[in-house]
């Protein structure tokens, strides 16, 4: 079989693609073959027949075959599953052959063309029996000119897809392994004197407010006209025309031009938008002002279709970024579709379009043979980079090329940088894992530590960080000092977290180097293991029998993945607000973070929740506010304010959102409301649990554990060597306190001094709880204090109260005085604000893709719950609670939500009066030390009552 061996076996790029090009909208016509193919699945390339078959399946396209039926998704983040040994790849090599007929028109003159934008793994094509060729490269556009194969009415279209091939090697992100053609396939016909390729250089000049504007294509035409009918632009191709006063492209900004260039045969239109990017004194300027990227990491994903995402999957996500101020996208880690980077020209962001290119595996053999540095790939790699250039390079949202993610340093990288440079020597270059960053025009790290991040923006030496150091021995980092300086990856988003977010963003505000980073990432890549049709949970790593997986790894995103904001998207939406506001007792101050519009696109509003939980909203007349600028307005506070918040929203429908759209807010409690003073009955206290009249509560128990989060689990970290909080906590047993009354001589139940220890330690921690009565309600005073030799470094995840209600579900009602609606950790929920909230428990719970703490609400002073005999109110001192239908232990055991039984007839309830934070030691740094939680002394004040509902 030497054709498919050549598919399968060579190091090299695909075979007669012709050359990539630009993507623009034509006259010309274009036939879309999305839809249904026959299809056929050989288990072993060795099975496969010669030619690929018309089989006797269907599938649709674009898709993947294993999410219809045929073979399982499969996911590792670093590991080949596969022996490392290129180029070969194992026998059981699933095949996929398509098949279509494909009308075509009368073609006379015409060429004709069929592109594929997106086949994973390799693929061959044949038309009506021809073998016309071959791609690689999953996430690039090929284009074959099948003019002398095809023929008017019917042809018969085969696509041969081999699921692995050498060029697995070079596509080792972090993402479910999934085949097929599963971006849109069209066929062009392309008539005589087509415009082939066409350039467009829009250039910025801010010191003069001039675009200067040059089209170069190429065609056969003899002439081609450019024309911007809004600015009056009419020049011949390949001219260059200053045109004075154009209203440059940014993020903010996204001004655009609607180009026509038209030769006797086609018209083509792109959209334009004019700036100019560049590099000076260690800053990345855009139109001469510096840019803070503001940014996400950004997968395709869809729980149902994979990698196949439609137009408006794409649209919906940019939406859901544009509302939450992100403004940055690095399109980790290879090209997206084509229409996606339209949206960003069209909707505002600055985009980090990045190579189909990782090796990362290689580094878990020392790096031996990693493609990188080898130069029987350098056309492979090469081709890569032209074709993400070449196609990408007309669109003003782009601000740098990436030349892939961690594939390490070697050789071939000044190749593919030359490579990029050539096609377009206006962006700079990006690539992170090649720390002497001489390819690359920025100094970019991930997952670095707030400390770190400090010393980099002063330009002082800085050691790499541990995931870094393992596959380095640079050692110390200097001599970078002309680089601008961007996190390509921080804040880890696995599970509840991330932590720290508002800390990375005020020292990006605080060093001018410091450019801003991207969050990784955006979506959580679960999978609805039912096709979708009942969402109850979606699937990670291991559920589908995969030997080798990086289990729930693949879950790490501030979105789920169907697409619902989790609480980190909230938070990040207020730390990258574009606007600063502080509600002082008698001013507001409000700074514009913006780079470069004033604040003529928002509107103010102050919202006062009163004591009596009513609301007043009025708006604020603030004059516009330059970039960088700050004002105080004088602002009285109305009389009976609880807590006011006044919030920046647009002033004018947008693209991304009608006018109204809360972009920033700031809030200042005032005074907080009393609880309700009416209270039934009288409470008894007995050893295990208090009650009043019919509502029974058991307990409290010592709570000092917590269902481990992915953070606290740092399982990545372990593999590399490091350490991780929840170990720490099982060596210390936190999961089981062991009580000992401590004050025997004492008789009654109202006033208990208990010694709480754990099973084979020697550390523990003296309760004293002294109930008393208070007006028809039950007060609990509790305090703890750590006892025994507490390692000094010793965490705890929290001190507080257990209690357990024999009664309730996830549909009983709640209402909190406190910050809301999300969950609030001590180093997360700068999107949660103080208020009155309410829900249901259910509501309550966040359930990530692996069960883990979750669902904390802080800054609490009144919780009441909604029971059937009565409402239970519990008020005090401000304290954290959770409130969930399970243990923490049962929590922690259920490896997904649909696992945890629903109607355990009981609700517990954690009052916490400290919480230690959730960091992000997934993927990066743990707690900050402001925000860790070490045994100490801890009080609880608290008021129990009943009224009738
Ligand atoms: C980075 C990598 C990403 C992802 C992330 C952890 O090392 O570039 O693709 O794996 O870590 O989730």
């Amino acid at each position: 079989m030497p054709v498919i061996h050549d598919l399968i076996d060579g190091f090299g790029p695909g075979i007669a693609a012709r050359p990539p090009r630009s993507r623009f909208d034509t006259d010309a016509e274009e036939i879309a073959l999305s839809g249904t193919w026959r299809f056929a699945l050989h288990e072993r390339a060795s099975d496969a027949p010669d030619r690929p078959v018309r089989g006797e399946g269907t599938i649709p396209v674009p898709a993947h075959w294993q999410l219809h039926g045929h073979g399982k998704p499969a996911y590792t983040n670093v590991t080949y599953p596969f022996p490392v040994d290129p180029p070969h790849v194992p026998d059981r090599n699933p095949v996929g052959d398509y098949q279509r007929e494909v009308e075509l028109p009368d073609l006379a003159g015409r060429h004709v063309l069929l592109r594929f934008d997106g086949i994973d793994n390799a693929a061959e094509v044949w038309l009506n029996d021809e073998r016309i060729g071959t791609t690689k490269g999953s996430r690039n556009t090929h284009e074959f000119d099948v003019t002398r194969a095809a023929r008017q009415g019917t042809n018969d279209l085969r696509v041969r897809v081999v699921q692995w091939s050498a060029t697995s090697y070079l596509e080792d992100q972090d993402m479910w392994w999934l085949s097929g053609i599963f971006r849109p396939v069209h066929v062009l016909l392309r008539p005589a004197e087509a415009i082939d390729d066409l350039r467009i250089d829009a250039d910025y000049d801010p010191a003069t407010g001039d675009g200067v504007l040059r089209v170069d294509i190429d065609s056969a035409a003899p002439e081609a006209r450019v024309r911007i009918a809004q600015l009056g632009v009419d020049a011949a191709s390949g001219e260059e025309i200053r045109i004075p006063g154009v209203r440059p492209w940014s993020a903010e900004d996204p001004a655009l031009y609607s180009l026509v260039v038209e030769t006797a045969a086609e018209r083509a239109t792109v959209r334009v938008g004019f700036r100019r990017v560049e590099i000076s004194g260690a800053q990345i300027l855009v139109n001469g002002v510096p840019v803070l990227f503001r940014g996400v990491n950004r997968h395709d994903h869809h729980p149902d279709r994979g990698r196949a995402v439609t137009e408006r999957d794409m649209r919906e996500d940019l939406v859901l970024m544009k509302r939450s101020n992100v403004n940055a996208i690095r399109t980790s880690h290879y090209p997206p579709q084509p229409f996606l980077l339209d949206l960003a020209d069209e909707l505002g962001f600055w985009v980090i379009d990045e190579a189909d290119v990782e090796t990362h595996g290689f580094s878990e053999v020392g790096e031996r043979s990693n493609p990188i540095d080898d130069p029987a790939w350098r056309d492979a790699l090469v081709d890569r980079i032209q074709r993400m250039v070449a196609r990408d390079r007309n669109h003003p949202s782009i601000v740098m090329w990436s030349l892939g993610n961690e594939s390490g340093a070697g050789r071939n990288l000044a190749d593919m940088r030359e490579a990029a440079l050539s096609l377009d020597g206006s962006r700079p270059i990006h690539y992170e894992r090649d720390y002497t960053f001489r390819h690359s025009d920025v100094f970019s790290l991930m997952y670095v530590d707030h400390e770190r991040l400090e010393k980099i923006g002063r330009f002082e030496p800085v050691t790499l960080p541990r995931h870094a150091v393992i596959l380095s021995d640079e050692g110390e980092l200097s001599g970078l000092d002309d680089k601008p300086f961007i996190l390509c990856e921080y804040a880890h988003a696995m599970g509840t977290g991330p932590g720290g977010l508002e800390e990375y963003q005020e020292l990006f505000r605080r060093y001018p180097r410091l450019q801003g980073g991207f969050i990784w990432e955006w979506f959580e890549h679960g999978i609805a293991p039912d096709g979708g049709s009942g969402r109850t949970w979606f699937a990670y790593g291991g559920d589908f029998g995969e030997p080798v997986h990086d289990g729930n790894f693949v879950a790490d995103g501030v979105v789920a993945a169907d697409r619902t904001g989790r609480p980190a998207l909230a938070d990040l939406k207020q730390v990258f607000r574009p606007v600063d506001i502080r509600v002082g007792t008698d001013a507001v101050t409000i700074t514009n973070w913006q780079e470069r519009s004033g604040t003529g696109r928002f509107a103010f509003v102050a919202r006062t929740v009163q004591l009596d939980g009513s609301t007043i909203t009025h708006p604020i007349d603030v004059p516009p506010i330059a970039p960088g600028e700050e004002i105080v307005m004088p602002f009285q506070t109305p009389p009976d304010a609880s807590v006011v918040t006044v919030s920046a929203v647009t002033a004018d429908d947008a693209a991304w959102a009608p006018a109204g759209h809360e972009v920033a807010w700031g809030e200042r409690l005032v005074r907080r409301p009393d609880p309700s003073p009416s209270s039934r009955g009288e409470w008894t206290v007995a050893r295990d649990g208090i009650a009043n009249g019919a509502v029974r509560i058991l307990g409290p128990t010592l709570g000092v554990w917590r269902a481990p989060t992915d953070n606290d689990l740092a399982t990545r970290m372990v593999q590399l060597g490091g350490t991780s909080e929840a170990r720490a906590w099982d060596e210390l047993a936190l999961h089981t306190p062991i009580a000992r009354s401590i004050d025997r001589g004492a008789d009654g139940p109202l006033d208990r001094r208990t010694r709480w220890g754990f099973p084979g330690r020697d550390v523990g921690f003296d309760e004293s709880i002294r109930f008393s009565h208070d007006d028809g309600a039950l007060r609990v005073d509790a305090r703890f204090e750590p006892v025994g030799p507490w390692d000094p470094e010793a965490t705890v995840p929290r001190i507080g109260l257990d209690w357990v209600i024999p009664e309730g579900g996830p549909a009983t009602r709640v209402r909190w005085f406190g910050r809301g609606l999300r969950q609030a950790y001590p180093d997360t929920g700068a999107g949660a604000g103080m208020g009155w909230f309410d829900g249901t428990v259910g509501d309550l719970q966040e359930h990530y893709l692996r069960p883990q703490e979750n669902g904390l609400r802080a800054d609490v002073s009144i919780l009441e719950i909604e029971l059937e005999e009565g409402r239970l109110m519990l008020s005090g001192e401000p304290f954290a609670f959770t409130l969930r239908p399970w243990t923490d232990a049962e929590l922690a055991g259920a490896a997904h939500p649909h696992e945890l039984p629903d109607d355990t007839g009981r609700l517990v309830l954690s009052v916490n009066a400290r919480v230690h934070g959730v960091g992000t030691a997934a993927c990066g740094p743990g707690v900050l030390p402001q925000h860790r939680l070490h045994p100490q002394r801890a009080d609880l004040s608290l008021r129990w009552a009943v009224s009738s509902r």
